[in-house]
């Protein structure tokens, strides 16, 4: 029960002929402040934030963070001054992403297009789940999608844009399971038989934490072995089917990778395929990373095969430079599998008497209920570049992928992992005191803290950001990513020159 005293203050409130502080209600002031903040965007974060002459990075310990941020929240609001400055300082602080520097992710750079697509989406705050409230984005959506079905090889088809290619994998694991058994939607694990699904040991994390997300269990999960260059080994795969099989288990999903997370494998498509229709598998390609080849006709034949996958996830959002988040699931069925598994039909929002043809209403292909617009930052970016344009990024991708190898081949103290198939350059970086080394008993051990060390000097001085990562018993090594499209041969004699300065001491 509301009591007099909150009723009167109400009243107040109500009857107040002003609108409320904070610029509720006040167009002028609303508009003031929002060309202030775009004129600090642009200077901060765009063009500073892209400079090769500013940090990439402003390192603070955590505690010395929270201090010059001012994190408290207060009953007392701020000036408009005071919160431009908050506006500076959150942009100063931050990473720049957009850096020539910024090598630390399988993202880098800025596209103006895609960014001016996400000021729009997110200046218009609407949800894709119905055509009601989303209309231009649902047919969009809808096109985006074919487009990037049809570079795959598929002219029918459906999919849907999720939260990141983590989900992507994680729905299409319980689109294969459903389709298999379509009980289990309804009476859950207790339909199930023990389930087993195969992937290679250089798979992304999300299948491990998918299997168990979606209740499978890790144990579900069956690694297949690798070969030195990080593709998955068919004949093992039959191998690990019969074991799972004779172990009482039933397999129902493949996940093959195109463009591994550290070495950049393709796994081989066609033969994996082969095996799938053998033991009537669904193959799912996770090409989060390597999806975007596709794009370019002298390198997709590293995802031939992928036209006989069952489902893709691919992020626009990693080479193509579409902006955080932009992931495809893209899917070859066309009897309306996603709506089927993940749907609800909910009478308040998917009303099937509606004034339109209620099958624009996507929002039953996903478990989330709002969903934001990941569509515009890739159709406008893609109408400005053309498909012409976007292949071009990738090939000039490869390409300086190839002066990087060559130069790490001609310097001292420069080592390659192994000869690079995609854009991801591994490599060591061999300090002084250990050239010449390699036979000592602790080389690796000693290789090892190298990476770390100048990982540490990089970022405190704000020069560069780049990877590292020990893999299977290779020691420490940092792995170059070139996703920037804006990246030059001098940016990559910077990174060299820079490494060798950071670590001449050790
Ligand atoms: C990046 C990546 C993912 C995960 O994508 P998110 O959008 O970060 O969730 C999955 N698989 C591969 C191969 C990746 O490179
Ligand atoms: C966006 O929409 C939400 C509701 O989903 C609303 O609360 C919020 O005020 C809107 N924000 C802007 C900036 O329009």
């Amino acid at each position: 029960m509301r009591n007099g005293s909150t009723l009167l203050a109400d009243f107040i409130l109500m009857a107040a002929s002003k609108p409320l502080a904070a610029l509720d209600g006040d167009p002028m002031a609303v508009e003031a402040l929002l060309r202030d903040v775009f004129g600090i965007v642009i200077d901060e974060a765009i063009r500073k934030g892209t400079s090769a002459s500013e940090k990439v990075c402003e390192w603070k310990e955590p505690e010395e963070l929270k201090q010059l941020l001012d994190l408290e929240l207060q009953s007392q609001g701020e000036s408009q001054e005071q919160i431009l400055e908050r506006c500076r300082a959150v942009i100063h602080y931050s990473v720049k992403t957009g850096h020539p520097r910024f090598f630390n992710q399988l993202f880098s750079g800025l596209d103006p297009h895609a960014l001016a697509g996400r000021i729009i989406t997110e200046s218009l705050n609407t949800s894709q789940y119905t055509y009601e409230i989303a209309p231009v984005f649902v047919l969009m959506e809808e096109e985006v999608l074919k487009k990037l079905r049809a570079l795959v090889g598929w002219n029918a088809g459906d999919g849907v844009f999720c939260p990141g290619g983590s989900i992507s994998n994680m729905y299409a694991m319980n689109l294969a399971r459903y389709q298999r058994y379509p009980d289990c939607k309804q009476r859950g694990l207790r339909a199930l038989p023990p389930l087993a699904l195969f992937t290679s040991k250089e798979c992304h994390y999300s299948i491990s934490k998918g299997a168990a997300f979606l209740g499978l269990g890790t144990d579900s999960v069956r690694v297949v072995k690798a070969d030195e260059r990080g593709k998955m080994i068919p004949e093992d795969l039959e191998r690990q089917i019969s074991l799972a099989e004779a172990e009482g288990s039933v397999p129902f999903l493949v996940s093959a990778t195109s463009g591994t997370t550290v070495l950049g494998a393709f796994d081989p498509l066609d033969a994996l395929a082969d095996v799938c229709q053998r033991h009537r598998l669904w193959l799912h390609v996770d090409a989060a990373w390597g999806g975007s080849v596709l794009l370019s006709r002298t390198h997709r034949h590293l995802l031939d095969g992928i036209q006989r996958a069952d489902s893709v996830a691919w992020n626009p959002h990693k080479l193509l430079g579409a902006g955080l988040q932009c992931s495809a699931l893209l899917l070859r069925d066309t009897s309306n599998l996603l709506k089927r598994c993940h749907g609800s039909q909910a009478s308040y929002l998917f009303q099937q008497d509606k004034f339109y043809d209620v099958a624009l209403d996507t929002g039953d292909k996903v478990v989330q209920c709002g969903r934001r617009v990941d569509c515009l930052k890739l159709w406008l970016m893609w109408k400005a570049q053309g498909g012409q344009g976007l292949e071009q990024r990738v090939d000039r991708a490869f390409a300086l992928t190839r002066y990087l190898v060559e130069e790490i081949k001609a310097r001292e103290g420069f080592e390659l992992v192994m000869e690079p198939e995609f854009v991801n350059v591994c490599f060591w970086f061999v300090p002084p005191s250990l050239r010449g080394k390699k036979e000592s008993p602790d080389y690796s051990q000693k290789l090892s803290q190298v990476a770390p060390v100048l990982k540490e000097r990089m970022v405190k001085k704000g020069s560069m950001m780049i990877g590292y990562q020990p893999h299977g018993t290779r020691a420490n090594f940092f792995r170059m990513v070139l996703a920037n499209p804006t990246l030059v041969k001098a940016d990559i004699d910077f990174l060299l020159c820079e490494l060798e300065s950071l670590g001449q001491d050790l």
